[in-house]
């Protein structure tokens, strides 16, 4: 049998996800469930690993386990197509990442990207808590328990893929072939790799007040386009403007379709024309913010009312939810019997061993 194609990928639950989640991974993520050209699709709210660096705050992630569902719904996410799930009820996890940590050194996760940076942008400084540090062998363990051969994610979680790898070729090696090696699968389009803030900042983060949540309302949408970063040189309309490091030219990057230029702004053919314009001078940013408010909405209307509608039936979700769990447990089980046998601690299954050692033991 050919190996299957399954995808894995999952979000922390630290808030409500916002237009980078979506443009780095989910809309994609839609897009791969419905193109028919996988076998299975997990898709996890990886609570635990939200608690890792928020131990002291459970009541916020339990809050944004659902908050996150709803999103995922809302953009496209169904559950009759993917397997949806909650990180924290697979405790066979726990165990593939018992085993994984002996493949692992301390000096190859302080090497590791994201956890430097992550630990410096928490001021952990020498207080790591041993769980965050180790995190990258967690993930290591969501990803092969589901045989993943795919997993779409933001750049950020390159070197987290990168680290998974190295421990499934490490314990093939030892072990025997029996995990499989995932695949990162990155944006193609460069402004989804990192969407930057609406200020124009590198990052969206919810703490630094820059984000556009799927879940905003139209009116805070159109509030926080009005705001947003562009070229701070560009001050009267007829001046040269820039679109390197422009937010709004990014997110039409992102976003902007030809058809859109057809619904929207009919004076452009299409994006390259709108920037040459904005670059020889003579366009105000007001008119550009318009068309991408234009774009925005178009997009995110229909996942605000979907959302709407999820959250009239806030049981129904858990019921998904738990169901998920159910079936992503039994897909983690049974890799868990493959992993136990390949490093021998299947004992009581093993009948041919205590066959064996009865034999040895009585002829000596
Ligand atoms: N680290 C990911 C994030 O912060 C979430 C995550 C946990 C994940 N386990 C994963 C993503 C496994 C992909 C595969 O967004």
């Amino acid at each position: 049998m050919a190996k299957e194609k399954i995808i894995l990928t999952g979000d922390r639950p630290t808030g409500r996800l916002h237009i980078g989640h979506y443009v780095g991974s989910l809309r994609r993520r839609v897009e791969l469930q419905n193109s028919g050209l996988y076998d299975k699709t997990f898709i996890f709210i990886a609570d635990a690993q939200a608690l890792t660096d928020n131990m002291d705050n459970p009541e916020k992630v339990r809050q944004n386990v659902i908050e996150v569902a709803l999103d995922y719904l809302a953009c496209g996410l169904d559950p009759t197509k993917s397997t949806i799930f909650i990180q924290s009820q697979i405790p066979e996890l726990c165990e593939l990442s018992f085993y994984y940590m002996d493949l692992v050194t301390v000096s190859r996760l302080q090497r590791n990207p994201t956890v430097k940076t992550e630990i410096q942008m928490r001021n952990f400084e020498t207080s790591i808590p041993v769980g965050f540090f180790t995190y990258p062998i967690s993930q290591a363990a969501d990803i092969t328990a589901f045989k993943a051969t795919t997993v779409p994610v933001g750049e950020d979680q390159e070197p987290m893929i990168e680290q998974a790898r190295e421990i499934v070729r490490r314990f093939n090696h030892i072990y025997g072939e029996t995990l499989v090696e995932p695949e990162i699968l990155l944006p193609d389009n460069a402004a989804c790799l990192r969407l930057p803030g609406t200020d124009g900042k590198a990052k969206m983060s919810k703490s630094l007040g820059n984000c556009i949540y799927l879940s905003d309302s139209a009116d805070e949408v159109t509030k926080k386009i009005k705001s947003m970063y562009t070229d701070p040189n560009h001050i009267r309309v007829e001046d040269p403007g820039q679109i390197e490091g422009n937010t709004v030219f990014t997110y039409l990057d992102a976003f902007c379709r030809p058809e859109h230029f057809d619904r929207y702004w009919k004076d452009y053919a299409n994006l390259a024309e709108l920037k040459a314009h904005y670059q020889r001078g003579g366009l105000g940013d007001m008119k550009v913010k318009k068309f991408l408010t234009a774009i925005m909405q178009e997009e995110l209307e229909p996942i605000r009312t979907r959302r709407k509608e999820f959250e009239q039936d806030i049981p129904a979700i858990y019921d998904m939810l738990k169901k998920g769990c159910e079936v992503a447990r039994e897909q983690a089980a049974q890799t868990l019997d493959e992993v136990r046998r390949a490093m021998k601690i299947n004992y009581f299954d093993d009948a041919e061993l205590i066959a064996e050692q009865a034999r040895k033991f009585k002829a000596e």
